[in-house]
């Protein structure tokens, strides 16, 4: 290398370590825990249980309580590796399923699950207490072709219905404790404040009010009452309010960095984990994002101070998957940084051997202080003993395991239907032209109409959510849903997505909207509605063109600028990620064959819909006017008239530059 280059790598680097150091000496963001509510303990002290720990703990190797806070995949560990390895929780990750196989059958979960058990408690590395397996059970028990499927929570948002929250809940508990296992990572309680944020489907609302108040619906639901004989019971599991802290607001971006005030992260963002912990959650999993530039699995004011300190949380934290590698100097295969933290389980789903003996050796060498060692084994042991892990017996034995016909029966997937119904957003309905008489001819179109997997969005079958419809044995597609209803008072549905008929229908529904995807991968630069590609907007444009009438029933993960595809459609119906129980969109769109409605609408958004390709202002968060706010939502009664919209977005003007002040002596 000739002497200016490596001048030019000497300058850099000696510019690097200076802002390295003064990086290092940055103050780091300032939490105040007595700022924080303290609250009462969810569950009383059960002292024969803590004894119990206490046995528990002091029978452990070091190896064994290591071992106790480490989380696997199975896509990564066998029952044979945990006879050696002590390992307290195994997960299946979004595209993890037995044999790697995602449709394989129920019984094949629950063999696995039993293979687990025996593995945990029985071989040389056999450990105290059996270990936990969890599962990303986020709107019903998803990885399971067959189970019930529940819209997304941003629908759930829109329904305002914490009773049927709670109910959700109970059904998706049951349902993953028919295939044996035991911990449901959900719900996910982020208040999100920027929906081009990828999981923006996955909060409840921007209303942190509407987040606190399902929160306790769904972890009860989950988990059961504490107090009462059906908490953490046979048909119950542990639920994982997530991700704590402030996964919403970081300014759209997945993992980002959330520049709230502490006193805005502590009124925005922790309504839901204190309503979740006052409603008995045994455990809570820690966000990839950072605040002011710290990441929250390295966060010790927020994870121990606040959450275990002030939030009296005594259950166990347990890391995102491979969360812990994100912190300066750790790796997937060792972090003391996380454990030191806070973090009570790492979710270690592939690193987990290096993992064990690096935490190992940092225990030995002092860099984990034995007291927090103890301190997170005990938390693990007392939501496993909470959970009955002692006395429940291998997975196959348990009350609800192998109940197959519980999964997706008919009485699950009628509260399914009732959410998707529930969930619906009317935002326009000119001339009244919904309900719709079911007796006429209905061309139903667009790329959405017929595909399960594009009404259901991420967290389905697969971690992206891109199965055919013939994965979902009990799914309805919309529109077989509508071709239902319409065949049986004698109309004629006609599905073509492209929107062609030979004969001219009555009317015309377009179901199109955003295509599946899951965390990062569903962010976005623009709330603009596929910037790239207009096909949707010139199918809706043409029909209208033919005097059709035209009912937009749009599919998204979250709000977005259509003012071009509303001013297109005569009625227009936010359906966010419904699942595949789209027979419900029908139950709403048409009359029933007297003539009578059989369902209004009764959903409102969860979420301010925004009036430019720019995200609406929220709260004191800056934006601009949204075009529907929090609340909107029509009924059939409602004048449905929409004005025209612009559709050409025109910025908004940029604050005037600071005068400059002028220099002495040219004025
Ligand atoms: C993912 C998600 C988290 C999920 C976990 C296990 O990265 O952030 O919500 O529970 O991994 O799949």
């Amino acid at each position: 290398m000739n002497s200016r280059p490596a001048k030019f790598a000497g300058y850099c680097m000696s510019l690097w370590m200076a802002f390295g150091a003064v990086a290092a000496e940055a103050p780091q963001p300032v939490i105040h825990p007595q700022r924080w509510p303290e609250l009462p303990p969810a569950l009383p002290r059960d002292e024969a249980l803590e004894a119990h720990v206490e046995e528990l703990l002091a029978r452990m190797s070091p190896e064994q309580k290591v071992g106790q806070l480490i989380q696997a995949d199975i896509g990564s560990i066998t029952p044979n590796d945990l006879r050696h390895y002590p390992l307290g929780s195994i997960l299946n990750g979004g595209n993890s399923a037995p044999g790697d196989d995602k449709l394989t059958a129920p019984s094949e979960w629950l063999a696995l699950a039993d293979r687990f058990y025996e593995a945990s408690i029985g071989g040389a590395g056999a450990t105290v207490i059996p270990a936990l397996w969890g599962t990303d059970a986020v709107h019903g028990h998803n990885n399971i072709p067959g189970a019930t499927i529940f819209p997304h929570n941003i629908g759930l948002g829109a329904a305002r219905d914490p009773e049927l929250i709670r109910r959700i809940g109970e059904i998706t508990a049951l349902e993953v404790r028919v295939t044996g296992l035991d911990w449901a990572f959900s719900p996910t309680v982020a208040v999100a404040r920027d929906a081009r944020w990828g999981r923006t489907y996955e909060s409840y609302s921007e209303n942190p009010d509407v987040v606190r108040q399902y929160a306790v619906a769904m972890v009860t639901g989950l988990q059961g009452a504490p107090g009462t004989p059906q908490f953490l019971d046979a048909a119950h599991v542990l639920a994982t309010p997530k991700h704590f802290l402030g996964d919403g607001g970081t300014g759209g971006k997945d993992q980002g960095d959330n520049l709230y005030t502490e006193k805005q992260l502590l009124e925005l963002d922790s309504l839901g984990y204190q309503a979740a912990i006052l409603a008995g959650a045994q455990t809570v999993m820690a966000s990839y994002s950072s605040w002011r530039g710290q990441k929250m699995h390295g966060n010790h004011a927020l994870l121990t101070d606040v959450l275990k300190g002030r939030f009296g949380f005594e259950g166990l934290v347990i890391g995102d998957w491979n969360g812990h590698a994100q912190l300066p100097g750790c790796s997937a295969t060792r972090c003391a940084a996380a454990l030191n933290a806070g973090i009570d389980m790492f979710m270690a789903p592939d690193g987990w051997r290096e993992l064990l003996k690096n935490t190992l050796d940092q225990v030995n060498a002092g860099e984990i202080g034995a007291a927090r060692l103890d301190d997170a084994v005990r938390r693990v042991l007392r939501v496993k003993l909470r959970a009955h892990l002692d006395t429940e017996g291998r997975p196959s034995s348990r009350p609800y395991a192998g109940r197959y016909e519980l999964l997706g029966s008919a009485e699950h997937r009628a509260v399914a239907r009732q959410a998707v119904r529930e969930s619906l957003v009317l935002l326009k309905n000119a001339n009244h032209l919904l309900p719709l008489s079911p007796a006429a001819h209905v061309l139903v179109a667009g790329d959405g109409a017929d595909s399960i997997a594009k009404q259901s969005g991420g967290w389905t079958i697969d971690w992206q959510g891109t199965e055919p419809n013939q994965d979902f044995p009990h799914g309805e597609s919309i529109y077989a849903g509508i071709a239902r209803c319409v065949s049986a008072a004698g109309g004629t549905p006609n599905l073509s997505p492209a929107g062609e008929f030979s004969t001219r229908p009555d009317v015309a529904i377009v179901v199109f909207g955003e295509s599946p995807y899951a965390e990062y991968a569903g962010d976005v630069h623009t709330l603009e509605y596929s910037p790239g590609d207009k096909r949707d907007l010139a199918l809706l444009r043409r029909l209208h063109a033919l005097d059709i009438p035209v009912v937009a029933v749009f599919l998204s993960g979250r709000p977005l600028w259509v003012n071009a595809e509303l001013n297109a459609a005569d009625s227009f119906v936010a359906a966010w990620l419904p699942g595949p129980e789209g027979g419900g969109v029908a139950d709403v769109l048409f009359r029933a064959h007297d003539g009578t409605v059989q369902y209004d609408f009764r959903g409102t958004l969860p979420f301010s819909w925004p009036s430019s390709p720019r995200p609406p202002a929220v709260d004191e968060l800056p934006g601009e006017e949204p075009l529907f706010g929090v609340g909107y939502g029509l009924t059939y009664a409602d004048d449905g008239y929409l004005k025209r919209l612009p559709e050409v977005d025109v910025p908004p003007a940029l604050p005037p530059a600071p005068a400059r002040k002028r220099s002495r002596g040219r004025n």
